[in-house]
């Protein structure tokens, strides 16, 4: 009797922590990406993800001159409100990139007259910035490597190996299975939680499943159709326990996804994450497609393939060390 009164109270204790700490999560989540406290970070954020999007677009080989144009408007009235006000602290490593960038794309994707017009705004929104401007540093937009460049670079050095791995977008056809079940296991090597060994990978490259995916997930607009093979990364909740816990699906699944991402980049194989940030009928259909249980969350997918002989990559500045990195 004792034993399950015992049960009833540590079971009731854990559902009430559970939602308890779903509350607070929410709450966090609202006051920082949805309203957020300091406004300005959110700023920053669209700036970079509108930049990162020009940069795709201009690593694509179809260039309809049509896209992108209302984005790049868009993205320099940021500039020009984020720039000016003084309490506004967007970073001017981001500033300059996202300014390179949109450089490259109006000379690429707009005609003379709208294309001079533009360009005067950019300058006069450089001039802000200008003793952060490097004139012999690439700040934005695209550049190229080739095949055998990628392939050197990921049997070198740690250093060597890690900057060369880029997001790929365009494939050469797809990758050996066996390849891609070696990477995976070398994969396996990765920590986990207890090592509990929580993270599941589906492989896709039937077309009509890959098309299905693809048309739900929010992020492969402009490349779909050169995506050969997706990996589908998901975790077992029910190894997990307790309300500290809630999150560590999350940890544990990207910290694998990115060890296999590493893991097709040493066998040679062109790896681009896609964001499963999706609504709840998004994820049903994803489940639905690939027979995935219940008590698998899905993580991240993970497009793939083999590279293609000569590749355009977008530049994806990264931050200065002093604006990610504090001892303290
Ligand atoms: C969790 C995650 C989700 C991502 N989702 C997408 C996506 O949906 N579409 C896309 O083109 N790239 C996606 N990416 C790739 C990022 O844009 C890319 O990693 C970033 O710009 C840095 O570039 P790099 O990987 O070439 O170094 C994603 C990356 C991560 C880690």
């Amino acid at each position: 009797m004792l034993s399950i009164a015992k049960n009833i109270y540590r079971l009731s204790f854990q559902s009430l922590k559970i939602l308890m700490y779903y509350l607070n999560d929410a709450k966090k989540y609202y006051f920082s990406a949805i309203f957020p406290r300091k406004k300005y970070r959110r700023i920053e954020g669209i700036i970079i993800k509108l930049t990162h999007s020009m940069e795709k677009r201009l690593s694509f080989e179809n260039r309809d001159p049509s896209f992108g144009k209302e984005k790049a408007f868009k993205l320099i009235s940021l500039l020009e409100s984020g720039l000016k006000d003084s309490n506004s602290k967007v970073s001017s490593t981001i500033a300059c990139w996202s300014i390179s960038t949109l450089n490259e794309f109006s000379k690429t994707f707009m005609e003379k007259n709208e294309q001079i017009e533009f360009l005067k705004r950019l300058t006069s929104i450089s001039k802000l910035l200008i003793n952060h401007i490097n004139p012999t540093e690439i700040q934005g937009g695209i550049f190229e490597l080739t095949r055998d460049e990628i392939l050197t670079s990921s049997k070198d050095n740690y250093e060597y190996f890690s900057k060369n791995r880029h997001s790929i977008r365009n494939f050469a056809g797809p990758a050996r299975i066996e390849i891609i079940k070696q990477s995976i296991s070398l994969a396996q090597k990765c920590p986990s939680t207890c090592n509990i060994q929580p993270v599941r990978v589906y492989l896709t490259e039937d077309e009509k499943t890959l098309n299905s995916i693809l048309s739900i997930q929010r992020g492969n607009k402009g490349f779909t159709e050169k995506i050969p093979q997706l990996l589908v990364f998901t975790a077992d909740l029910s190894l997990y326990s307790g309300f500290r816990e809630r999150n560590q699906c999350y940890v544990d699944g990207g910290i694998f996804s990115l060890s296999a991402a590493y893991a097709l980049h040493f066998n040679g194989v062109g790896s681009c994450f896609l964001n499963w940030a999706s609504s709840r009928k998004e994820d049903v259909r994803l489940r639905e497609i690939l027979n995935i249980p219940e008590n698998e969350v899905v993580i991240v997918l993970l497009a793939i393939g083999n590279l293609s002989e000569k590749i355009s990559i977008p530049l994806s500045k990264r931050r200065p060390m002093d604006e990610i990195f504090k001892v303290v």
